[in-house]
């Protein structure tokens, strides 16, 4: 199986807000975004991504978080279009950023909009959209919200408990099978940031639910730039890779990652790639970070 891993693809606003939508948090988000991000992120490289990525019809492809900018309906209503022209609900699992829920807005409104990526296909419970547990033969994928509201130029996380206990819940569930797990969260589970204030406020609380489980594989978003770290779960070393922004060039290069899992002799294998395409060449170039056996 691949997975290809992008994120914070900050989809560009359409839609010029009102006055009101910008009485709060937004306004110094969309001076942000006209004064800079909107230079930086840009759809056509998104589009060069997604198509290299459809060449391999039988994989799928996540996305950690940050798809929009101000959390406006509009722009949620444009992602929607947009990744529904390209992804079947099947292909793709996304997870919010802190841009996905920049300021309390309306349920409807919302991540809500985008549920068909979200969705839960196991038999697990299903009130909230989040934590999904999504099964694609014996893969289990794990999707969770760090995404809370936070005050202006903060841009920290954090996992309610409500999802606390019920990520143990499906961590336990899955325990009894040698399912591969994937997590996914957009704050990553090392610290960002001065004292933390861009980083996953409680990452202990977290932690300390991990290491009760076997976890193969954490992936997340947030940085904007490509991450790979080790965390120390249940004694063992497990990878977390982030991947960088997938609609920024960096270096004349946007770069995404891949991860090619699969099971020999009833161990899982896992090896992991950065796929680039050079702006100058106009060629894609792969090269291994990473392969593991799990015993
Ligand atoms: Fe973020």
């Amino acid at each position: 199986m691949i997975i290809s891993h992008i994120s914070d693809i900050h989809l560009p606003i359409t839609v010029q807000p009102s006055f009101s939508d910008l009485l709060n948090k937004r306004l110094f988000g969309y001076i942000n975004h006209t004064s800079n991000r909107k230079k930086i992120h840009d759809i056509e490289n998104l589009k060069m991504i997604f198509h290299d990525i459809l060449k391999n019809p039988d994989g799928h492809t996540i996305l950690t978080g940050d798809i929009v900018n101000l959390s406006l309906r509009s722009e949620f209503e444009s992602a929607s279009d947009f990744l529904g022209s390209y992804f079947p609900k099947e292909k793709l699992s996304i997870i919010p950023g802190n841009h996905d829920n920049y300021v309390k807005c309306n349920y409807e409104d919302s991540m809500y909009m985008l549920r068909r990526y979200t969705s839960d296909n196991s038999d697990h419970r299903q009130g909230s959209l989040f934590p999904y547990l999504k099964l694609i033969n014996d893969i289990a994928i794990v999707g969770i919200s760090t995404a809370v509201t936070s005050p202006p130029l903060m841009s920290w996380g954090r996992v309610s408990e409500i999802q606390l206990n019920a990520i143990t819940e499906i961590l336990h569930s899955l325990s009894k099978d040698n399912y591969f797990i994937i997590l996914l969260l957009h704050h990553p589970l090392h610290e960002f940031g001065f004292l933390n204030f861009k980083g996953l406020l409680n990452k202990n609380s977290l932690i300390k639910i991990l290491n009760d489980f076997n976890i193969n594989l954490i992936l997340h978003g947030h940085l904007h730039t490509e991450s790979q770290k080790k965390i120390s779960l249940k004694d063992v070393d497990v990878p977390c890779f982030g991947a960088p922004s997938t609609s920024r060039a960096d270096g004349g290069k946007l770069t995404f990652l891949k991860y090619n899992i699969d099971k020999v002799n009833d161990k899982w294998r896992l090896k992991v790639y950065r796929r680039s395409y050079i702006m100058q060449t106009k060629k894609f170039e792969t090269q291994i970070l990473m392969s593991n056996t799990y015993d």
